[in-house]
């Protein structure tokens, strides 16, 4: 285990998910195939032993980051939140957000909000990047109203039915006000 850590905000908190804790909303989540349809996730179906493991392995690895994204006043668990193949070399890391419930009343900008303030002012990292579906208008939307700039086109990077373009984002240190 790394460390466990809690960012708390005004509406939702983010927090360190443990293997045996209720993950519930997380399967059902997951496992639904509209939610999901624009995420590598997506293409297949998990177990609970699938996100156990997974938790597991994103608990154990200084390389990436998982919280479970919380509703302060019932403590639902509302969606998840990453950040992926940290890399202190260059610091740079790729973050990423899952939001299965809850739609369209902001926790997702404040959930983006408060990870990409820790990922700057405790890792001390200096650049965010995302990939967003170009049909994926929810992701693409949240990205640009947190900020991130689009840095290019990504040809043909996602396949599942078909093949789709990505859209680069990115979110540098000095682009950042809280
Ligand atoms: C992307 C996602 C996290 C957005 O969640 P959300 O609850 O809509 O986010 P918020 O309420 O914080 O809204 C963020 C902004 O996105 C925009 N938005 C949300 N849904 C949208 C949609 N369907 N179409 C266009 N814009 C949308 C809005 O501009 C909104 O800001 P505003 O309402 O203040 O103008 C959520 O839809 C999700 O998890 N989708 C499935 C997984 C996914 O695609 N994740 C992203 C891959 S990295």
């Amino acid at each position: 285990m790394i460390e466990k850590k809690t960012l708390e905000g005004q509406n939702v908190s983010l927090k360190s998910l443990r293997e045996d804790g209720d993950l519930t909303n997380y399967f059902k989540g997951i496992n639904d195939r509209e939610l999901t349809k624009y995420l590598e996730a997506g293409k297949k179906r998990h177990t609970v032993k699938d996100l156990q493991d997974y938790i597991n392995r994103m608990n154990t690895s200084k390389d990436h980051r998982l919280f479970g994204i919380f509703l302060n006043k019932t403590y639902e668990h509302i969606g998840n939140i990453t950040l992926d193949n940290i890399d202190m070399s260059n610091r740079k890391t790729e973050i990423a957000i899952f939001l299965w419930s809850h739609h369209g009343k902001g926790y997702a900008i404040e959930a983006i909000n408060l990870l990409v303030y820790y990922a700057f002012a405790s890792l001390k990292l200096n650049k965010l990047y995302a990939g967003a579906v170009v049909q994926n208008h929810a992701s693409v939307a949240l990205f640009k109203k947190c900020g991130f700039e689009e840095e290019g086109i990504l040809k043909m990077e996602f396949l599942k039915d078909d093949y789709y373009d990505v859209i680069r984002f990115r979110l540098l240190k000095s682009g950042f006000s809280r």
